[in-house]
């Protein structure tokens, strides 16, 4: 199952990932925004990552304006790894190198064509361990 959450500047390309992950058949856990009034990107981050922590979902996609903010929030949760995404590559070896749980987009940022696509590469992608798993396990310890 996977978590979206979005602010108001993330809603609509929320609303095209959302279409497309559904009509592939991936489970989808809709926590919002559901309108394009204006909401606070930290409290979608929480609620959005709440769903990871509680086992509930394996891996979130985030969306805000640029992308950026959601992602700064849901770094601040411990046990969280977002990175926010533009372009292909980052998108599959942040799932590769650093076993991240959330793809953070930026609904001002990428079309809705790009946004599916890097949403593809992150669910599809696993991590690859060894090393990295090394390098992950010091991300995490710096939580502590
Ligand atoms: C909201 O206007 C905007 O600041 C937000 O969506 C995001 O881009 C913040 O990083």
């Amino acid at each position: 199952m996977i978590v979206l959450a979005a602010d108001h500047g993330g809603f609509h390309l929320k609303e095209e990932v959302k279409k497309h992950l559904e009509a592939k058949g991936i489970e989808i856990l809709d926590v919002g925004t559901f309108t394009a009034d204006s909401v606070d990107y930290p409290d979608m981050a929480v609620k959005g990552c709440e769903k990871i922590l509680s086992g509930e979902c394996e891996r979130g996609i985030f969306f805000c304006g640029t992308g950026v903010g959601i992602s700064i929030a849901a770094n601040k949760v411990k046990g969280i790894r977002a990175c926010c995404c533009s372009d292909h590559f980052s998108a599959k070896y942040t799932r590769l190198h650093n076993d991240a749980n959330v793809l953070c987009l930026g609904g001002r940022v990428v079309g809705a064509g790009i946004a599916c696509e890097l949403a593809d590469l992150f669910i599809e992608t696993e991590f690859e361990g060894g090393r990295h798993a090394r390098r992950v396990d010091k991300i995490m310890a710096i939580e502590k």
